[in-house]
C-alpha cells in the first residue's frame, strides 16, 4: 500500500474518491475472493464496505503471520501484576490456542453467525475466545467485566449467545472479585438460556460448575480439535458490542469483517505509525471498543507484539507500573485513557517513579476515552519528552474520527484539540438547523455519510433504533452525540456529549440508565442524574432524589441505599459519587428537567438562568443542600 505523503492530499481523495482510497487500504488484507465493489452506498440502513468480499478476520491477524515465516515473532504478552505473573505467546502459540478454543466452540454446536457472550476479566483467554469467535464466523459479543448481573443478563438477553464465556474471578488490586456467581445471578434473570457456559478456572477461585450447563474451559479445550477459518462475507458481523445510550437498554453496536480488517489495519500504519514487530500497548480494557480494536485486532492484524495488562495504573503495585511495563517489554506505544495518566500524576507528581526504568523505546503516548485536560496532556508532555496524542473516537466508529496521524506526518498540535478529522471522515459542525457553523462557534459534532470502513453497520436487531438515533436528526450525517467547533485551522475541539451519556474514568455510562435504577426505589417520587466535574476520574455520577411524601426514614439513609443500588444494578463503576435529597427538580414550564443547569451548579460554574425556568427559586435551594454535602 503506497503511503499518503501529505495528511491534507490523504484526507482529500478519502472523501472524493473513497474508492481509490479504501480500495487501496484493502490490498494490506488477505481475501479468499476479492471484494466485488469497494463502497455500495445504496444499501438500505449504511454504506457496505467491500460487498462480495470473503475473509477471515482471525486469519488476517494470526495464520497469515505463521504462512509469512513469523510464527515465533511474539503476538501476546499478558502482563499481570495482580496475580505476578508474565507470560508470552509467539503468533504460532497464540494460533494454535485460538483453532482449539474454536474447535471447542464448534464442538458445542457453535456455528457462522451464532452469537457467543464473553464476560472476563483481562486475562489472554478473552482475547483467545474473541478470534476463535471470528475464525468459526460467530459474533461475539464481550461484557465488561465490571457490570453487575442485571446488566449482563440484559446484554445476554438481547444478543442470545448460543455459549457464554467466563471466568471463575478477576482480580481488582488486591481484591478477588468471583465472577461465576455475578454470571449466575444474571442467568436466573434472563429469559434466553445458554446451551453451555464454559468456566475458565483461575487459581484465584474456584467456581462451582452446574451439572448439564457450565463446562471446565481448560478440559473442553484439552479434548477440542483445531477448528480451520471459515470463509465469511465482508459484510457478516464480526462482533456486537453494547454500548450505553441515553436510556437503561444498551445499544448493540454492530461492526463487519471487511471494512473493519481494512479500516484498523489502515489506522495502525497511518495514525499509530505501528510497524510489524513492535510492542504495542492498550492499557485499556477489551469489554470496552478501545480494547476490542487496539488490544486485540489492530496490533495483530498489524503484526505487532500486543500487551494484555490486568493491572492498574496505581496501585499494582505504585505510580511506577506502567513505565515497569514499558521497560520491561520494549513497548514503543501506549495507549490509554486520561484518566490513568491523571491517577499517575497524581501519586506521582515528580514522576519519581519514571527514573527507575529505561523507557526510551516509547515514542508515543495515544490518548482518548474521555477529555484531556490541558494539565495532564502537558504533564505528560514533558516528563516523557514525546508526542503525546490526543484523539477522539467512540464506540459505534471502532477508529479514530479526530487525531493526528503520526503515520502519515505529524501534525502541529493545538492544546485542548485532538487534532483533525482522520482520512474518511468528513466532520461537519452543525447549529440546530442544520447548517455548517462558521470557525469557532460551537454546534453539534456529524459526520457526513457514507462513514468509512470500519465505523457501524447496524445497532444489533434494531435498524430503526439505529436510523432514529444517528441518522435522522440530520439527513445524510451520522449524529456523534458529541459537541465541539473547529478553528480556523481546521482543528476540532470536542466539548462533550450533548445527550444523557457521561464518562466515568474512560468508562462510558448512560445517566438515563441510573436514573431508571433511582426511580425504581420506593421512596423516590423524582430524579435527575448529571455527570459532574471530577479531578480523576473526569466525571462521577450525581443524583437527585426528590422523595414521595410521607417517607419519614432520614434522608442520608435513603440516599445510602440509593449509591449502593445504582452500584449492584449497574457496577461499582458507576457508583455515583453523592445521591442527594432536593425539595424538588427544577424544571422548565413544559416539565424538562434542567439537567445542564445542576451541572453547572454542581461544577461552581457561572451560568444563564433558562428563560423557561419554571421556578427560579429552585436553583437557590440546590445550591444550598449541594453546599451543605460539601461542608
Ligand atoms: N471488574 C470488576 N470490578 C471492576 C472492574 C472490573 N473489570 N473495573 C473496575 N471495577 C471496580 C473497581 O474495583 C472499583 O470498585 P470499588 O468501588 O469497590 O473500589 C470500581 O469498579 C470503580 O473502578 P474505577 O472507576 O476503575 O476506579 P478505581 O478507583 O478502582 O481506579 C483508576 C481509578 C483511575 C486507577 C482507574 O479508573 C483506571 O485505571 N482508569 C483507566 C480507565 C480505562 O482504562 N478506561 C478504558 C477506556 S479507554
Ligand atoms: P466510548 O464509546 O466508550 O469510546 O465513548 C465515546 C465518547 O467518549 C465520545 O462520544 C466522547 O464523548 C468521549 N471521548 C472519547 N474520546 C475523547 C476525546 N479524545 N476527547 C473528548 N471526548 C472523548
Amino acid at each position: 500500500m503506497p503511503r499518503s505523503t501529505s495528511y491534507e492530499s490523504a484526507h482529500r481523495e478519502s472523501l472524493l474518491d473513497p474508492t481509490a482510497f479504501w480500495g487501496r487500504a484493502a490490498e494490506a488484507i488477505d481475501w479468499y475472493v476479492p471484494p466485488a465493489t469497494v463502497l455500495d452506498a445504496d444499501a438500505p440502513s449504511a454504506p457496505r464496505w467491500f460487498a462480495g468480499g470473503e475473509l477471515n478476520t482471525c486469519h488476517n491477524t494470526l495464520d497469515r503471520h505463521v504462512l509469512a515465516g513469523h510464527g515465533d515473532r511474539t503476538a501476546l504478552i499478558h502482563d499481570s501484576p495482580v496475580t505476578g505473573t508474565v507470560r508470552g505467546y509467539t503468533y504460532r502459540e497464540l494460533l494454535d490456542e485460538v483453532a482449539r478454543t474454536a474447535g471447542m466452540l464448534t464442538e458445542l454446536g457453535v456455528g457462522k453467525g451464532d452469537t457467543v457472550v464473553l464476560y472476563l476479566p483481562m486475562v489472554p483467554e478473552a482475547a483467545i475466545a474473541m478470534l476463535a469467535c471470528a475464525r468459526i464466523g460467530a459474533v461475539h459479543s464481550v461484557v465488561f467485566g465490571g457490570f453487575a448481573p442485571p446488566e449482563l443478563a440484559a446484554r445476554i438477553d438481547h444478543a442470545r449467545p448460543k455459549v457464554v464465556l467466563s471466568a471463575s474471578c478477576g482480580i481488582e488490586v488486591d481484591r478477588v472479585i468471583a465472577y461465576k456467581p455475578l454470571l449466575d445471578a444474571a442467568l436466573d434473570r434472563c429469559e434466553h438460556r445458554p446451551d453451555a457456559c464454559v468456566i475458565l478456572q483461575r487459581p484465584q477461585a474456584q467456581a462451582e460448575l452446574r451439572a448439564g450447563r457450565d463446562l471446565d474451559w481448560a478440559d473442553a479445550v484439552r479434548s477440542a480439535p483445531a477448528a480451520d477459518c471459515v470463509p465469511v462475507a465482508a459484510t457478516d458481523p464480526l462482533y456486537i458490542l453494547y454500548t450505553s445510550g441515553t436510556t437503561g437498554s444498551p445499544k448493540g453496536v454492530v461492526r463487519d469483517n471487511g471494512g473493519h480488517a481494512v479500516a484498523l489495519r489502515w489506522s495502525m500504519e497511518h495514525i499509530y505509525d505501528a510497524r510489524p514487530g513492535e510492542v504495542f500497548w492498550t492499557a485499556s480494557d477489551v469489554g470496552w471498543v478501545v480494547g476490542h480494536s487496539y488490544i486485540v485486532y489492530a496490533p495483530l492484524l498489524a503484526g505487532c507484539t500486543t500487551l494484555l495488562y490486568e493491572g492498574k495504573p496505581v496501585g499494582t503495585p505504585d505510580a511506577g507500573a506502567f513505565w515497569r511495563v514499558v521497560a520491561q517489554h520494549g513497548v514503543r506505544t501506549l495507549f490509554t485513557a486520561p484518566t490513568a495518566i491523571r491517577a499517575i500524576k497524581r501519586d506521582d507528581p515528580k514522576g519519581a517513579h519514571l527514573a527507575e526504568h529505561d523507557v526510551s523505546s516509547l515514542r508515543a503516548l495515544f490518548l482518548a476515552g474521555e477529555r484531556l485536560d490541558p494539565d495532564t496532556y502537558h504533564w505528560a508532555r514533558e516528563l516523557l519528552d514525546i508526542p503525546v496524542v490526543d484523539h477522539w473516537w467512540q464506540t459505534e466508529t471502532g477508529w479514530p474520527i479526530v487525531a493526528n496521524p503520526l503515520g502519515i506526518e505529524a501534525l502541529p498540535a493545538k492544546s485542548g484539540s485532538p487534532g483533525k478529522p482522520m482520512p474518511g471522515w468528513d466532520l461537519r459542525v452543525l447549529d440546530e438547523a442544520g447548517e455548517p457553523c462558521p470557525p469557532g462557534t460551537d454546534g453539534t459534532l456529524a459526520l457526513r455519510l457514507p462513514l468509512p470502513p470500519g465505523s457501524l453497520t447496524t445497532l444489533y436487531r434494531d435498524d430503526e433504533r439505529f436510523a432514529a438515533t444517528y441518522l435522522s436528526r440530520y439527513p445524510g450525517h451520522y449524529l456523534t452525540g458529541d459537541g465541539g467547533h473547529l478553528d480556523e485551522d481546521g482543528h476540532v475541539f470536542v466539548m462533550g456529549r450533548l445527550d444523557d451519556v457521561i464518562n466515568v474514568a474512560g468508562h462510558r455510562l448512560s445517566t438515563g440508565a441510573m436514573e431508571e435504577v433511582l426511580a425504581d426505589h420506593p421512596d423516590v417520587a423524582e430524579c435527575a442524574v448529571v455527570g459532574v466535574a471530577d479531578e480523576l476520574k473526569g466525571e462521577l455520577p450525581l443524583g437527585l432524589v426528590v422523595l414521595r411524601q410521607g417517607v419519614d426514614r432520614p434522608a442520608p439513609e435513603v440516599e445510602a441505599e440509593l449509591r449502593t443500588l445504582v452500584r449492584s444494578r449497574i457496577g461499582a463503576v458507576a457508583t455515583p459519587r453523592r445521591v442527594v435529597t432536593v425539595p424538588r427538580l427544577p424544571k422548565t414550564r413544559s416539565g424538562k428537567i434542567l439537567r445542564g443547569t445542576v451541572r453547572a451548579i454542581a461544577d461552581g460554574r457561572d451560568y444563564t438562568v433558562p428563560a423557561t425556568i419554571e421556578d427560579i427559586g429552585v436553583l437557590d435551594e440546590i445550591t444550598e443542600t449541594l453546599r451543605a454535602g460539601d461542608r
